[in-house]
């Protein structure tokens, strides 16, 4: 496995305030790829704000995490605010609103995987990433970050990895895990 280190520490308190009264146009931030696939989503809901989720997400697929330019640039195409989309964005635990990893780790720490040995899982990935939760190793392949309950409490404990849902874990799994990660990217 490569050396890692961490590089970020995601700090809400000491975060750049979002100018919510900005305007940007979309057509100067956003790829013709973007727009085109923005519209087709809006095309399908009577409302162009309907397609927020959609919005958000298609940008994301794109640039991996969604900036403040964008933010304002999709919230300008879709005709609403940007403190609206805002509270959209920060709502959606797979919206990312800080940079991120190739890939991202968001182990469960509610109650369910809490009882059944997150503590240690938590540990383990900790020290096998040398990150803290909010961190991304410093060859930007892994971003760990915490999140609320999966939907498979009788698999707990449980984790996301990117749109892939990792139930019963183990440190064993984990391992092999990292491994994949690293493995199938080194090439
Ligand atoms: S508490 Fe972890 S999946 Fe429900």
């Amino acid at each position: 496995m490569s050396n890692v280190i961490p590089i970020k520490q995601v700090d809400l308190t000491n975060q750049p305030m979002v100018n919510f009264n900005e305007i940007v146009s979309y057509r100067e931030v956003l790829s013709t790829k973007e727009i085109a696939a923005i519209e087709h989503e809006c095309s399908l809901y009577e409302i162009r704000p309907a397609a927020a989720i959609d919005a958000l997400q298609i940008v994301q697929n794109e640039r991996r995490w969604i900036s403040d330019e964008s933010l304002y640039a999709i919230a300008n195409m879709l005709g609403m605010s940007a403190t609206e989309l805002e509270g959209i964005a920060t709502f959606y635990n797979l919206i990312y609103r800080h940079p991120v990893g190739e890939h991202v780790i968001h182990l469960c720490d509610s109650i369910s995987c809490w009882l059944h040995d997150y503590q240690t899982i938590a540990d383990h990935l900790r020290k096998t990433l040398k990150i803290e939760f909010g961190q991304t190793t410093q060859d930007g392949k892994i971003t760990l970050l915490p999140n609320v309950c999966l939907g498979c409490c009788d698999k707990a404990p449980a984790l996301m990895l990117d749109v892939e849902l990792i139930e019963s874990l183990n440190i064993e799994l984990i391992d092999s895990l990292v491994k994949r990660l690293n493995g199938v990217d080194n090439g």
